[in-house]
């Protein structure tokens, strides 16, 4: 039997990886991306079957980048995971010090290209009645000081991932919110922050998503958690 397919954008560390290693684990076929090629390697390197793993270095903004994804899924899609995603400037700034151009950098990755690689695989992912996630952010919905850029580019994301729901009823669209978790990104953007749980630790969230789909729409994966806990 031809086993599932995920295509998961920057998964060579952090969430991404933690998922890429789960779906490996259960027999999926994977494509893979992040920008640094030997660390994606490497990530690649130590999943289960890495013969079942296209790696496919380079930037999720780059259109050509997201057509060698495409190409590289083939005629069907089980699952998208737009997980790829840029802070933008740290320390954080206020929004009055933010530059233009690394908003434009922050809504390019987060926002216009997980759209864009929804139009360039869709047609696989109907073939397949596919799962689109895409990853956002508390930072979305609350107002945090220096999460302007970032939280308006998920809150974007939500916006398109809610409408595109509603048009594509054949496939299952969801934005979730994985919550903290301890990675470069966090790293980068509140270093002080500790014990926060691994992205591993989340995981489970995103694999309810595939056994127990609940309906579309934007979810928070502490949530999805506590439903798996209670069965
Ligand atoms: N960590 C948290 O506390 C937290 C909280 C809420 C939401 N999130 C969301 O969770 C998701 C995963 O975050 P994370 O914390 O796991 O991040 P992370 O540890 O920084 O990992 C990001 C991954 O994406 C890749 N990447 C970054 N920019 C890319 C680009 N332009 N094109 C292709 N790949 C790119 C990185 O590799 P390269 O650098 O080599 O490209 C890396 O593999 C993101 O959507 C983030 O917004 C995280």
């Amino acid at each position: 039997m031809t086993p599932p397919t995920a295509l998961v954008t920057g998964a060579s560390r952090g969430l991404g990886a933690a998922l890429a290693a789960a779906l490996a684990a259960r027999g999926w076929r994977l494509v893979v991306d992040a920008r640094d090629a030997g660390r994606l390697a490497g990530t690649v390197a130590g999943l289960p079957a890495p013969d079942r793993v296209t790696a496919v270095p380079g930037d999720v903004a780059d259109p050509a980048h997201r057509a060698a994804l495409a190409a590289a899924v083939g005629d069907r899609l089980d699952l998208l995971v737009n997980n790829a995603s840029d802070l933008g400037p740290t320390p954080l700034p206020r929004l009055a010090d933010l530059p233009p151009a690394d908003l434009e950098r922050v809504l390019a990755v987060n926002t216009v290209a997980p759209l864009a690689l929804v139009q360039a695989v869709l047609p696989a992912l109907e073939r397949a009645g596919g799962t689109v996630v895409s990853v956002s952010s508390d930072a979305a919905v609350e107002a945090y000081p220096g999460w302007g850029g970032y939280g308006a580019s998920k809150a974007a994301l939500d916006r398109l991932t809610a409408v595109l729901a509603v048009e594509h009823p054949g496939l299952r669209v969801y934005a979730v919110d994985p919550g903290d978790m301890a990675t470069d990104m966090h790293r980068a953007a509140a270093p002080d922050d500790e014990d926060l749980p691994d992205p591993e630790d989340v995981v489970p969230a995103f694999l309810r998503l595939l056994d127990d789909p609940p309906p579309g729409g934007r979810l928070r994966a502490a949530d999805l958690l506590l439903v798996e806990a209670r069965r």
